[in-house]
């Protein structure tokens, strides 16, 4: 299989083409971690997987991630949500704010992978921003500051704004462990506080790199079509789903992997 990748913007996110998802071996899933140790984000067109062809997948990028919460994965595949927004909901899965996946735990999320099997005529898209991007543009010696700071996360933060007792820490910065780039590691959804201080002390440092880390020269937007998969590495990016879409369907499946066996 030979692949072609080209940057759909200057921050993070590729469109690859020349590939058939369900039928990649090791050279290929290789080439694509490589790929998204580079973009971040990568959008593969005209796919058809099954849940079980997904799960399959995702297991080149490392084990499954099980959600214990969440109730929206498949009986016989559970590693598999369904994501789906009817056109009487109000609610999209994710669409409250600029996220990553399973920060929330440890070891953390890294690749989530996400599979349009019906779009809105209209709206829906999903917005991406590079976290390195966003820590290269701070001057040097807050990014030092930062690098000496780490934060608390938690699921169910935005929802409830209160720390369960399971909360897990993770440094503020992030070293990617290929290229070595560094990336901010905090989000609204889920980073409550920065350790050792309270959520009072720690709002305005944190309110403000996530204003920093939104702009819109760090990001990528993905208009989809049925078919479409967007991969993506939660350790180096965010993403946000746009919920614009009032009165029609949107229904997708997704899996994340976890990072421990890299
Ligand atoms: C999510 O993982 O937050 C959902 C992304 C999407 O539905 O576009």
């Amino acid at each position: 299989m030979s692949f072609e990748i080209v940057p759909v913007a200057g921050a993070l996110g590729a469109e690859v083409s020349g590939v058939s998802l369900p039928q990649i071996g090791v050279e290929e899933s290789a080439a694509l971690r490589t790929a998204l140790d580079r973009y971040h984000v990568l959008r593969f067109r005209g796919q058809d997987l099954d849940r079980f062809q997904l799960s399959a997948l995702a297991q080149n990028f490392g084990p499954h991630f099980l959600h214990p919460i969440v109730s929206n994965g498949f009986p016989d595949c559970p590693e598999v949500l369904e994501l789906r927004r009817d056109v009487d909901d109000a609610v999209l899965f994710g669409g409250e704010c600029w996220h990553a996946d399973v920060t929330w735990m440890k070891p953390a999320g890294y690749v989530s992978i996400l599979h349009a099997l019906e779009v809105p005529p209209f709206g829906g898209d999903t917005c991406f921003a590079s976290t390195i991007a966003a820590f290269e543009a701070l001057s040097p010696s807050f990014r030092d500051m930062l690098r000496r700071l780490n934060a608390v996360h938690s699921y169910y933060w935005y929802e409830r704004r209160e720390e369960p007792p399971w909360v897990v820490e993770h440094p503020v910065v992030r070293k990617h462990p290929s290229g070595g780039q560094e990336g901010l590691y905090v989000n609204r959804m889920f980073t409550s506080r920065l350790s050792g201080m309270t959520v009072a002390e720690s709002a305005p440092l944190l309110t403000q790199l996530f204003s920093h880390m939104e702009r819109y020269e760090f990001t990528c937007r993905f208009r989809w079509q049925e078919g479409d998969v967007l991969m993506w590495d939660n350790r180096f990016c965010l993403h946000y789903p746009l919920n614009d879409f009032s009165g029609q369907r949107r229904r997708m499946i997704r899996t994340s992997t976890m990072e421990s066996n890299r």
